[in-house]
């Protein structure tokens, strides 16, 4: 018998040849060892939720799967700010993708010429390679010439893909347009979705009073650093990526592409040459006033979402929402997360927080309940040193 290749053994086969540690990742039967080629196992991310995110009138519970220790408390923060100022009003355009056809040689006029003289049979070539997406509503909408340089071209057509993720609807819809494009087949060089979902786009705006966030003052400085996000690629860097702290987390919590996001974000963040914050806050009408606007390409159905059964759980936390309803939810998270990261920076600094959240792990750990966990807390952020034994002087002190 031949050898077999290794993407043809079992997950167990694959492991002895490996020597992998059984005992860190346990072998599964989940239909997730059939999405990818030579799995091995899953390999399994804490996964946790905001329990009320309110979102255009609607109480959410919010799943969040996240290594990084703070991030959902951080969430749970700025979505308390946030529905203390009414929730999260959001605005979402029509979910359509973009695919290009992208040609070197061939020049705009002709290419446009071309398009209008085969519209019709464009169109049917696209409802004939996907017939269900037509059936729901979506399909090809239209086709556009975009020129990238003087000898480079984009047709950039765009599909409506109503709830699903939508990448393999416009990939097969784009590789039968190009049998149309015969006549230019020395001058195109090929065909793909774009991740940059600008027919996409999802925002979340919201008004927060003073008195939530403990004063004018500290929303002042959170505007302050958020003019300075708008300005300087550092501090942009960080702030979108603690942005993204949340929206990924969701993302991925509800098995979307979370690559697909993050790369639209960025480069939708730099849309004028600049990199900029995708997020702002400003102070007006006496209130902490912020907005948060970028590409969301996300689905409630088809693909890995279907085949996750961890997908379909977090999509049942939220209530089963429609595509629309998710990148609400998701932009919201993102400027949940946003405001309560400039709300530490603008008090002192991230670590403070982290420090209360370590205290409160210790005081737990030592076996404070939880009224009492407060109180260690507090005694514990003025000792100078801290340590376990300290704790259970402080505990032993309360209790007397
Ligand atoms: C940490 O993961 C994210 C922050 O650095 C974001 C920010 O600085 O705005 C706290």
């Amino acid at each position: 018998m031949a050898e077999q290749k290794f993407y043809q053994l079992t997950p167990q086969q694959r492991r002895a040849q490996l020597n992998f540690d059984d005992s860190a990742i346990p072998v599964t039967t989940q239909p997730t060892s059939q999405l990818i080629e030579n799995y091995l196992g899953d390999f399994a991310l804490p996964l946790g939720v905001v329990p009320n995110l309110i979102v255009d009138g609607r109480s959410f519970v919010v799943p969040m799967v996240t290594e990084e220790p703070s991030v959902v408390a951080a969430a749970n923060n700025g979505a308390k700010h946030l529905n203390a100022g009414g929730g999260v009003q959001t605005n979402v355009t029509q979910r359509d993708m973009i695919g290009q056809l992208l040609f070197e040689g061939a020049s705009a006029e002709t290419l446009e010429a071309f398009i209008v003289s085969r519209e019709t049979q464009l169109f049917a070539r696209a409802k004939a390679a996907h017939p269900s997406i037509v059936a729901r509503g979506g399909g090809l909408k239209s086709l556009r010439v975009r020129s990238v340089s003087d000898t480079q071209m984009s047709v950039d057509f765009v599909v409506n893909t109503q709830d699903a993720m939508g990448a393999n609807i416009v990939n097969t819809i784009g590789e039968a347009l190009t049998l149309e494009f015969e006549a230019f087949s020395e001058q195109l060089l090929g065909v793909i979705l774009s991740n940059y979902a600008t027919e996409s786009l999802t925002t979340a705006r919201v008004s927060v009073p003073f008195a939530v966030l403990g004063g004018r003052e500290v929303a002042q400085r959170i505007a302050a650093l958020s003019r300075f996000a708008a300005n300087d690629v550092y501090r942009a860097t960080t702030e979108n990526k603690g942005v993204f702290n949340g929206l990924a987390a969701v993302v991925l919590a509800t098995g979307n592409d979370w690559r697909a996001v993050e790369a639209a974000g960025h480069a939708y963040a730099a849309r004028d040459g600049q990199y900029r914050a995708l997020t702002r806050w400003w102070v007006a009408d006496d209130q902490l006033q912020g907005e948060l606007t970028l590409p969301l390409a996300l689905g409630t159905v088809g693909g890995s979402i279907s085949a996750l059964p961890q997908a379909k759980a977090s999509l049942a936390l939220l209530g089963e929402p429609d595509a629309p309803t998710l990148r609400s939810v998701v932009a919201a998270i993102g400027l949940a997360q946003n405001l309560a990261a400039l709300k530490a920076i603008a008090n002192g600094g991230i670590q403070r927080g982290h420090m209360r959240m370590q205290y409160r792990a210790l005081a737990l750990q030592i076996g404070a309940t939880s009224t009492e966990v407060d109180a260690v807390v507090a005694q514990l952020q003025t000792h100078p040193v801290v340590n376990e034994a300290v704790a259970r002087e402080i505990l032993a002190e309360i209790r007397k």
